[in-house]
């Protein structure tokens, strides 16, 4: 696929066929996401690939608590019709792991989140394969992550940066428009 149709072309899925995602395109995904750029290439992250329906219950209850802790704080109505049924119908959830103290030398300047943002970088490479492979998914991170973690496991001193869950595509998602870069030249005003 070309690289710009995949960039733009790629949307997030919340609505899954059952067909499974194969050991091959696991695979796949992984490399993509192992090719991302991070501080020092520490590599900060690692994956929990989940396909087992009791465990994808168990997060999906997380989320609906969550869910339902924002609605009692009264928070925005669409709240109310969102489902994360996704995270039950999709064939395949990553959780996606990373460690913080592998973030480079900017830990020495004011700079904590060079791990989180070599791991984004890493989803978002993820997320360009599948939709190349014809695939799609959704960065979710709709969670308590304290919730969360003993649910998946992840000890005290690593992060979850999301849970990306995937699979084919039931039915096309709604393209949202993007806004224009704000750019300045040479300095902000
Ligand atoms: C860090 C991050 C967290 C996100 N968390 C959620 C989420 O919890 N639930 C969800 O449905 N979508 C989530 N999204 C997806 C965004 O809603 C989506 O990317 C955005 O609305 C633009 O739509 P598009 O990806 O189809 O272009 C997240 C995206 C990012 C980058």
């Amino acid at each position: 696929m070309d690289l710009w149709e995949a960039i733009s072309g790629r949307r997030s899925v919340r609505d899954f066929l059952p067909d499974p995602v194969s050991e091959d395109e696991l695979r796949h995904l992984l490399e993509a996401l192992a090719w991302a750029p991070s501080p020092l290439n520490q590599q900060p992250w690692s994956v929990v690939a989940i396909t087992d329906p009791a465990q994808k219950k168990a997060i999906r209850q997380v989320a609906e608590e969550a869910r339902a802790l924002v609605l009692s704080l009264g928070g925005p109505s669409w709240v109310g019709k969102y489902s994360p049924a996704f995270l039950e119908q999709a064939p395949l959830l990553l959780a996606v792991i990373y460690d913080p103290a592998k973030g480079g030398l900017g830990i020495n300047f004011n700079q904590p989140h060079g791990a989180l943002a070599a791991t984004a970088a890493g989803v978002q490479n993820l997320l360009l394969a599948a939709h190349a492979l014809g695939l799609g998914g959704v960065w979710f991170t709709f969670f308590d992550p304290a919730r969360m973690r003993p649910v998946l496991g992840v000890p005290e001193w690593l992060e979850l940066a999301g849970i990306v869950c995937l699979g084919r595509p039931a039915k096309p998602s709604p393209v949202l428009p993007r806004k224009p870069v704000t750019v300045h030249r040479q300095r902000m005003a």
